[in-house]
C-alpha cells in the first residue's frame, strides 16, 4: 500500500497523455499530437557546444547544491533587467522547475493549510499542494472573461487557514497574461493577509500580447514571493531539466535544505550551458515566439470554422484551450479523438474542475500538423 499521501494523488494527466501517445506511435499509429508541452524547435547550437564543451572538459562531477557561482550569477542578472526583481546571486537557487515547486510546497504548506490557484490551472500545482497535505482552492475562471483571475475573485476564497497563493502568468492551459493592475491587487491582498506567493513565470518570454510583470518586482512584495522560471520553454531545453528559484535569501537556505536532501544539484556540465543560455546571442527567442504566434492565429481560426468548438486568443504561451459543445466529459472526448481522428489532445478536466467542457491543445507543432490535426477533428466531431 502507498503512503495516504500519494493515494491523494493522480498521475499527471498530460505526461499519462504524452506516454499512450508514445506508446501507440511506436506501434505504428498515425498519430498527431497537439498534447506536448514543449517547444518542438532545436535547443540552439551555441547552448549544445558549451554542454560538449563542459563535458570535454570533465566538468561532470557535483556542483554546489545552490549552483555554480556563474549561473547564479547570470541568473540574478537577468532577473533584475528583465523581470525589474531587485536580487543579487544570493537570492538564486539552480534547480529544475517542476522540483522548485515541490520543494516549495513541502517547505511552506503543513497539514490543512490552504491555497489558492486559478481554475483551471497547470496539473502539477494541485499534486505538489496534496503532497505536502494541504489543500488546494480554486478560484474559477471564465471564458467569458478569458480565464482571468482578480483579486476580487481571490479576496471571497481567503479564510484563516489561507497561506499562500500560486500564480502562473502566462498560464498553462489557457494562455492567459495577469495585468499589472490584478498583480497590484493580488499583491495588496496578500499583505493584508499575510500570504506567501508562489509565482510560476516559465513562459515569461513566450508572450504575443500585453507585458509580462514579475509581481517580486512591485513594492513590499519581494519578501513574500517565490518567482520560479527555467530554460525549458524559453530556450526548448526540457530535457535538461534546468530552472531556478528566486527568492529573500532565507528562503533559499530553507529550500535548499531540501535540494541537497533530494537532487543535491543539478547536472554539473548543464551549468556552463545555461549560462550562454542567458548570456549569449538571444536571437532565436524571437523567431520562436514569431513561429508560435503565427501557429497561433493558425489554430485559433480554424478551431472558429469548426462547429461546436470555439476558443479565446491566447496571449502568452503556447496552447489553445477550446470549449466544445458537446454532451460528454472532457475524457471521453480527448479518448473519442485519439481512438477515431487519431488526434491527442489533453482533456481540460486535467486542469481543475472548471476545465471540464474544455480541450487543451499545445500548438508547438509544424503549420501541416495544425491543418492536418483540425481537419481530423473537425471530420470526428461531423461523425458524433
Ligand atoms: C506552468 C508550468 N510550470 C512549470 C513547468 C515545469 O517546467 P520544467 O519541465 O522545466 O520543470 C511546466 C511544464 O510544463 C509548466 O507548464
Amino acid at each position: 500500500m502507498v503512503s495516504k499521501r500519494l493515494q491523494n494523488v493522480p498521475t499527471s494527466g498530460t505526461v499519462k497523455i504524452s506516454n499512450i501517445v508514445s506508446q501507440l506511435k511506436s506501434e505504428g499509429a498515425d498519430i498527431l499530437s497537439f498534447s506536448m508541452g514543449e517547444p518542438d524547435f532545436a535547443t540552439p547550437e551555441n547552448i549544445i557546444d558549451a554542454c560538449v564543451d563542459s563535458l570535454r572538459d570533465q566538468f561532470t562531477h557535483y556542483t554546489p547544491s545552490l549552483g555554480i557561482p556563474e549561473l547564479r550569477e547570470a541568473i540574478a542578472a537577468k532577473t533584475r533587467k528583465e523581470n525589474n526583481i531587485k536580487c543579487t546571486s544570493k537570492n538564486v537557487l539552480v534547480t529544475p522547475t517542476k522540483h522548485a515547486i515541490f520543494m516549495i510546497a513541502l517547505a511552506y504548506l503543513d497539514p490543512g493549510d490552504e491555497v489558492l490557484l486559478a481554475d483551471p490551472s497547470w496539473v502539477t500545482y494541485d499534486a505538489c499542494i496534496r503532497l505536502a497535505g494541504a489543500k488546494p482552492v480554486y478560484v474559477p475562471t471564465s471564458y467569458e472573461d478569458e480565464f482571468t483571475m482578480t483579486p476580487e475573485m481571490m479576496a471571497e476564497k481567503v479564510t484563516d487557514k489561507t497561506r499562500m497563493v500560486f500564480l502562473n502568468s502566462p498560464c498553462n492551459p489557457t494562455g492567459t497574461v495577469m495585468s499589472r493592475n490584478d498583480l497590484k491587487g493580488i499583491a495588496d491582498l496578500c499583505m493584508d493577509h499575510d500570504l506567501r506567493v508562489l509565482s510560476d513565470e516559465i513562459y515569461e518570454r513566450i508572450i504575443y500580447e500585453g507585458e509580462h510583470i514579475s509581481i517580486g518586482s512591485l513594492d513590499g512584495m519581494f519578501d513574500r514571493t517565490l518567482t520560479v522560471s527555467g530554460l525549458s520553454k524559453t530556450y526548448a531545453m526540457t530535457g535538461w531539466r534546468l530552472g531556478w528559484l528566486v527568492a529573500p535569501e532565507s528562503d533559499i537556505k530553507e529550500v535548499n535544505k531540501l535540494q541537497t536532501h533530494s537532487i543535491t544539484c543539478c547536472a554539473s556540465f548543464t551549468q556552463p550551458a545555461a549560462v550562454e543560455a542567458l548570456t549569449g546571442p538571444q536571437g532565436e527567442i524571437d523567431r520562436m515566439v514569431g513561429e508560435f504566434r503565427k501557429r497561433r492565429d493558425l489554430m485559433c481560426d480554424l478551431i472558429e470554422d469548426i462547429p461546436g468548438l470555439c476558443c479565446t486568443k491566447p496571449k502568452g504561451a503556447f496552447y489553445v484551450f477550446p470549449r466544445y459543445d458537446l454532451d460528454m466529459s472532457s475524457e471521453d472526448f480527448a479518448a473519442y479523438l485519439l481512438k477515431e481522428a487519431h488526434v491527442a489532445v489533453t482533456p481540460g478536466s486535467a486542469f481543475g474542475p472548471s476545465g471540464e467542457g474544455y480541450l487543451r491543445l499545445s500548438y508547438a507543432a509544424s503549420e501541416e500538423q495544425i491543418i492536418e490535426g483540425m481537419q481530423r477533428i473537425k471530420d470526428a466531431m461531423s461523425r458524433l
